[in-house]
């Protein structure tokens, strides 16, 4: 490890900056095997809807239940089509690079992993999602911290309940606000300084779906945020439920001076009618 200097050991801050990137590491690891069981049940779930379907399209001779198996298929398909995208979007970027950033695709793209989950325990999404600026940031790092929200939620109410998203501007500040708002247990007043914390869990372990228990996630999603110069907060009420909100810089408007966003060299087609190039408002 050392690269030269007599003194082998490293020192206790080298030693703990070691062992944090390690636990990051361990982190990922974990969040990438969740989210592969997570899509491999999603998909499967699709596909036995889309082979029912077909099935029952074979054995009927009616064209109306034809018609609505063809309409299953359909919708199946391009929910697995949507699947798909959500996961390759997280595979291509798999940068370190922070790049402008619009929250509310990252935040569709991470509900579409999770929406079958969350509607077997129950659970209503509700989206008031303001219209705000693109953010710095980088998508495959913020979608780790939404997921490990989410699911933080998700076992919150083991009964259901209601997961409510906002996206907010904060002008004065230049930040954008996620609200991630559950309507589960909360947390004890205790607790709540600590659930930061590395390996600080209340949970005895994974849970039915294989998720839970390791302590890693939110101080995963605290090291992140901090990485992109933003802050992460917590509000609890126990029996309640728990609010975290994410602020995160909006993109600074290009000068010569600052070329933190690069132009591209290739102009693409407007997708969706946004414009090909970079506009200052
Ligand atoms: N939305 C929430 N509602 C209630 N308690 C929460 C919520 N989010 C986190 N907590 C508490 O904070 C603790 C730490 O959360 P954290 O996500 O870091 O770890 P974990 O969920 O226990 O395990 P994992 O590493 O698998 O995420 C949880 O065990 C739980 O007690
Ligand atoms: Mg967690």
């Amino acid at each position: 490890m050392s690269m030269s200097g007599n003194k082998e050991q490293l020192s206790a801050d080298e030693q703990i900056e070691c062992l944090r990137q390690q636990l990051m590491e361990a982190q990922k690891m974990t969040a990438l095997g969740e989210l592969v069981s997570t899509t491999t049940h999603e998909f499967n779930n699709v596909l036995m809807t889309i082979i029912n379907y077909a099935k029952i399209g074979m054995r009927r001779k009616d064209d109306e239940s034809r018609k609505k198996a063809f309409e299953k298929i359909l919708a199946a398909g391009e929910r697995a089509a949507k699947i798909t995208n959500s996961v390759l979007g997280m595979a291509r970027n798999r940068s370190q690079s922070f790049e402008p950033t619009e929250l509310e695709t990252l935040i569709e793209e991470s509900l579409v992993l999770l929406e079958r989950e969350f509607a077997k325990y129950r659970i209503r999404v509700e989206r008031q999602f303001g219209k705000v600026p693109r953010v710095r940031a980088n998508g495959n790092q913020i979608q780790q911290v939404l997921l490990n929200l989410f699911i933080n939620a998700r076992q919150a109410m083991p009964k259901g309940g209601r997961v409510l998203l906002r996206l907010e501007h904060d002008a004065e500040g230049d930040m954008v606000n996620i609200i991630v708002r559950d309507s589960g247990a909360g947390v004890p007043p205790e607790k709540l300084p600590r659930i930061f914390e590395p390996f600080f869990s209340t949970k005895s372990g994974p849970d039915a779906t294989g998720k839970g228990g390791t302590g890693l996630g939110l101080a995963s999603c605290r090291e992140i945020i901090e990485a992109h110069r933003g802050r992460i907060r917590v509000a609890s009420t126990l029996g309640k439920g728990t609010e975290f909100t994410i602020k995160l810089p909006v993109i600074p408007i290009a000068t010569s001076s600052t070329p933190s966003v690069p132009a591209p060299t290739i102009s693409t087609p407007p997708i969706n009618g946004a414009p090909a190039t970079p506009s200052a408002d």
